[in-house]
């Protein structure tokens, strides 16, 4: 055990006893005989936020990741000042204060349990070379704790026993040990004795996380500078402290549908030609598609917001030819912008003075895809304004769907550190500061700008930006990919832990590269991918087109009709899917979830990694490697149906499931209601008039919701959505489901095609809507058929004849 006075003597200082105490509203404020300053501010019941500063000052309060519209509020607030510390009680938990040395601790209000300790708690070392300090929290790791989170870290889902960095870096085919890599996220959640709470570090600097690794029982995290600013989220449920994360840190808006659809990418189909094969093969072949991406080559030179007219002579037409056709098309933005006096977005950058400069004057020069380049200062709003401006062009009068920001950790070839030098001016927003702060953040602020500008110029239709690197709240604005990875088994286990993770961290919306960017896959490989890529929120095959082709029909028939199957299955479930985005967007509940979000309760799920649930009610385990006819996966507690045989199989154990290789382990948990719609070959391909509600029979009671709007556009939010509330109740004999409408929507919706799983009985009586109705039932493999009319409160199905 390390002691203060060891840590003292290697340049440690720690607080003192605390010499005074006041209270302002929600935010109560200590400080120390060596002139510590603690506050802590309640926003939520479970929500605390503490802030140290070493000079009893404290700088200007501002954060890229924290929104506005965060929830704030509590029910009940008690401060008590006792001899030896202070206590803060809220309606969830209480917190207590040493006078000695600021120590924390916070319990459980609801049982007295101790959830989270500080064990030396703040400290800090002086900074000679920049100034200020490197700020330090360690936090005693309880036994059996364990810890997820911290964004695209791609080794295991649990991080208990590992150190990571954040220093967002373009990390070209990295591995499930590389760290760090392109996004920072600095939040995680820790879970013992069943309960859930998390912590996040909001602190731009380089950052340090040590999950009980360097010490068995210390966890600890630090900044290269900036203050010890952390906020405390208490759950005990996983789920809630990942929503009140993201309700902190923003939730987005809802994307267009087509966005959830399949999405092709190449680094780069060039010409028009090119792309125009791609986009007819699709349709030849009927594998639905809805985007078409344009990599650096469709520019001039890699000269961003110019054509290269050679390979694109009339983009306008192509475009709206695409479109015609269903595919939207998505271009690639870069940060660097050429260093070429006849280059008008260089020109206007230069003359406004809009570039990131050396400490000393200079601009910061760097070598990118086009040459020597100068870099927007994506952290001066007047900057960003200007960079949202020029979409006009790409998104208003070409008609350009969608924008990819890439290379913009940002990226810097041919010098060692990947990036800016430290020494780099940045405006963050009128808090002027060097590289070392706004690093971690350029990616995220660039983003930002693309986002506004497509956003202003795709209305009345909604934007759909997609970025390489981020910070925490970087998904109010954007979608994500999990940056270039390999055409290997392995990378098919990292990308699936990997969009776990992001999930967990608050960012739903992302992917990764199906098949692997660098290198080719074989056939089989990227049908497994494909699979599990069709329960992962972003559904885009990219590759570096190096090593060959990856589009579904470069390998053999019959992985292109394994890959078209689920590609199909995929768009029989956008209704399921966009529905699990609303809530998303609404309470900030992740798309996807790690089987220990699912059940915290069963230790088992602590160290599951391949098993997830996508939604709230399916499960699916991708095939991870070569020649499988199945594969062990463990089953959550409760009831399961295979969605392929409708068998039903009771969880709480690990089992074999037959996979081949056309097929992926997927189950659905009993009493969901899963809407669906037929096979379309992108989004709006033609009006939807039957829908389907897979309904699987559950013994006992069970929610689920179905959301529906116009599919793009904000008519939503002036309450032009219809949102459907299912309740079904089960009994031995009876099956009865309730719908509640919300809503002003008129779905083009008339019929409903209900495919009844798993009744254990013969329907005798069918009373809809309080009406005994004779209504044609058809059955096959089990599955029971009817069809209804939309609009119905209430179905009840009997076994027993009426009296
Ligand atoms: C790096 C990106 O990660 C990759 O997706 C892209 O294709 C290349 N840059 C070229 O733009």
């Amino acid at each position: 055990m390390i002691t203060n006075t060891e840590l003292e003597q290697k340049g440690n200082a720690f607080p003192s006893n605390v010499i005074s105490f006041r209270k302002d509203v929600d935010t109560l404020y200590f400080t120390t005989e060596n002139d510590v300053a603690l506050q802590i501010t309640i926003l939520r019941d479970g929500l605390l936020r503490f802030r140290y500063s070493t000079t009893g000052m404290f700088a200007k309060d501002f954060s890229y990741a924290i929104t506005k519209y965060a929830s704030i509020g509590y029910n009940q607030l008690d401060i008590e000042e006792k001899e030896d510390c202070y206590t803060i009680t809220t309606s969830k938990i209480i917190c207590e204060v040493s006078r000695k040395g600021l120590l924390i601790k916070i319990y459980d209000k609801a049982d007295g349990s101790l959830i989270n300790q500080d064990e030396l708690g703040f400290h800090w070392e002086e900074s000679y070379e920049f100034g200020g300090d490197i700020v330090k929290m360690s936090k005693v790791s309880h036994d059996g704790e364990s810890y997820f989170g911290l964004g695209d870290k791609p080794g295991h889902l649990n991080l208990k026993g590992k150190r990571f960095e954040n220093w967002v870096t373009d990390s070209y085919a990295y591995g499930k040990d590389t760290d760090p890599i392109y996004k920072t996220i600095p939040f995680y959640t820790g879970l013992h004795n069943k309960k859930a709470y998390g912590i996040f570090f909001d602190n731009t600097f380089r950052s340090y996380f040590d999950f009980a690794q360097e010490r068995r029982f210390v966890t600890s995290f630090w900044a290269q500078g900036g203050e010890m600013n952390y906020y405390f989220i208490y759950g005990p449920k996983m789920t809630d402290v990942v929503e009140y994360y993201t309700d902190l840190t923003g939730k987005p808006d809802l994307p267009p549908l087509w966005a959830l659809g399949f999405h092709q990418c190449k680094w780069s189909y060039y010409p028009e030609s090119k792309v125009k094969a791609i986009t007819s093969k699709f349709r030849e072949l009927q594998i639905p598609c809805d985007a078409i991406y344009l990599d650096i080559d469709y520019m001039e030179g890699f000269r961003c917001f110019t054509w290269n007219k050679e390979y694109f002579p009339d983009p306008k037409r192509m475009v709206k030819e695409l479109e015609e056709d269903g595919f939207k098309t998505v271009a690639i933005i870069d940060p660097g912008i050429k260093i070429d006096k006849k280059y008008w977005v260089y020109k206007e950058g230069l003359e406004n003075d809009y570039f990131c400069k050396r400490a000393d004057g200079p601009y910061i020069k760097g070598k990118v895809w086009p040459g020597e380049c100068y870099f927007p200062d994506f952290t001066n709003p007047k900057v960003r304004e200007w960079w949202s401006g020029l979409f006009k062009e790409l998104i208003e009068e070409i008609g350009v769907k969608g924008i990819w920001n890439d290379m913009n950790e940002p990226a810097v070839m041919e010098v060692p550190n990947k990036t800016f030098p430290h020494d780099v001016r940045h405006d963050y927003d009128g808090n002027p500061c060097s590289h070392r702060k706004a690093h971690n953040i350029y990616g995220m602020q660039m983003a930002r700008a693309t986002y506004h500008g497509v956003k202003k110029f795709s209305h009345p239709k909604r934007p759909f930006v997609i970025t390489r690197a981020a910070y925490s709240g970087t998904q109010r604005y954007t979608s994500t990919w999990t940056g270039d990875n390999i055409a290997n088994w392995e990378h098919l286990w990292i990308a699936n832990v990997q969009v776990q993770r992001l999930a967990m961290s608050g960012f739903s919306f992302a992917g990764s590269d199906i098949g692997g960017f660098a290198e080719q896959p074989h056939g089989e490989l990227y049908a497994r991918w494909i699979q599990l890529a069709t329960f992962h929120p972003f559904f885009r095959v990219h590759s570096s087109g190096d090593h060959g082709d990856q589009e579904p029909w470069t390998f053999d028939e019959d992985i292109t009709d394994i890959v078209r199957k689920f590609i199909e299955l995929r768009y029989q479930l956008l209704p399921y899917l966009y529905t699990a985005f609303w809530d998303y967007t609404e309470r900030g509940v992740p798309l996807i979830k790690s089987l220990v979000m699912f059940d915290q309760e069963d230790v088992n799920t602590h160290y599951r990694i391949d098993e997830f649930i996508f939604g709230d009610s399916i499960l699916a385990c991708p095939v991870q490697e070569p020649n499988a006819k199945g594969r062990r996966m463990y089953i959550p507690r409760g009831e399961w149906y295979n969605y392929w045989t409708d068998e039903v199989v009771k969880g709480g154990k690990e089992t074999w499931v037959d996979a081949d290789i056309d097929s992926m382990p997927v189950f659905i948990k009993e009493g969901a209601i899963i809407p669906k719609y037929p096979v379309q070959q992108y989004v709006g391909e033609r009006k939807i008039e039957e829908i389907t509600l897979d309904i699987y029979y559950k013994k006992g009671k069970e929610d689920s919701q179905f959301f529906e709007d116009a599919q793009d556009g904000y008519d939503y939010t002036k309450g032009r959505f219809c949102l459907r509330s299912f309740k079904l109740t089960g009994r031995k004999n009876q099956l009865v489901i309730q719908q509640h409408k919300e809503g002003s929507y008129e779905s083009d919706c008339k019929i409903f095609k209900l495919q009844i799983h798993g009744l254990p009985f013969e329907v005798k009586n069918i009373q809809l809507d309080n009406e005994t109705k004779s209504l044609e039932q058809l059955h096959s493999n089990g599955c029971l058929t009817l069809m209804i009319d939309e609009n119905f409160s209430i179905l009840d199905l009997n076994g027993e004849n009426e009296e």
